[in-house]
């Protein structure tokens, strides 16, 4: 099964990945847990460039940069961990791109859609959380736990907007696939919502 989770700047994403990840490995599941961009070393040296703030980076660029960091993550740990039957959770992956880079940048969204397509090879997730949080909201917590705001946080309240109503356009066109959960609560709400699902899908196909 490939799960992956999506949202805006301070939703908890990671956090949620990481303890849907434990919650999984304790129920006997092999699991490999990944992220983009990252989770390759082409990857991590990838991510470093798109969140560093002293480069200058145009859209065009960065989306090309996103795509090869695709390219190489699912050819080099997405592909193999399905084959081998583990369950993957990815911290973003395609409808990222949809979200930054067409809406929020104003890309064309059908060359990212093609191209999103030809980089995966059409493949993607069984199940993708939202977590939606006004940006408002997630860009306080963040400024709230003292971290520095990477490039693309650092970016408009309305780039963020866009990004948050690109993706809930993206699940309200795909609702098999997404499941939207309210980032607004205490982390252990949104958990215990999350594995809730989970429990029934794997229920459902196991
Ligand atoms: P994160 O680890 O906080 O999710 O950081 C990844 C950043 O990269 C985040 O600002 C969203 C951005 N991003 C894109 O703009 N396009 C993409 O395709 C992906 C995967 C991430």
């Amino acid at each position: 099964m490939f799960i992956s989770f999506e949202g805006g700047e301070g939703a908890g994403k990671t956090t949620q990945a990481k303890k849907l990840v434990s919650y999984l490995k304790d129920s006997g599941y092999r699991v490999t847990h990944t992220r983009e961009p990252g989770g390759t070393v082409l990857g991590e040296k990838l991510r470093q460039v798109l969140q560093d703030t002293s480069s200058e980076v145009t859209p065009q660029a960065e989306l090309m940069l996103y795509a090869a960091d695709r390219a190489q993550h699912i050819e080099q740990v997405i592909m193999s961990a399905l084959e081998a039957q583990e369950v993957v959770v990815c911290d973003r992956y395609c409808d990222a791109t949809v979200a930054y880079q067409g809406y929020g940048r104003g890309l064309d969204l059908h060359m990212i859609e093609r191209l999103n397509a030809w980089v995966t090879k059409g493949l993607f997730p069984d199940v993708t959380f939202l977590l939606d949080i006004a940006p408002e909201d997630g860009l306080a917590r963040i400024m709230r736990d003292r971290r520095p705001l990477d490039r693309l946080e650092r970016e408009q309240l309305d780039f963020h907007k866009r990004v948050r109503g690109a993706y809930l356009k993206l699940a309200g066109k795909q609702p098999k696939r997404f499941r939207i959960i309210d980032a607004n609560q205490d982390v252990f709400t949104v958990s215990e919502h999350i594995i809730r699902e989970i429990t029934s899908l794997l229920y459902r196909v196991s």
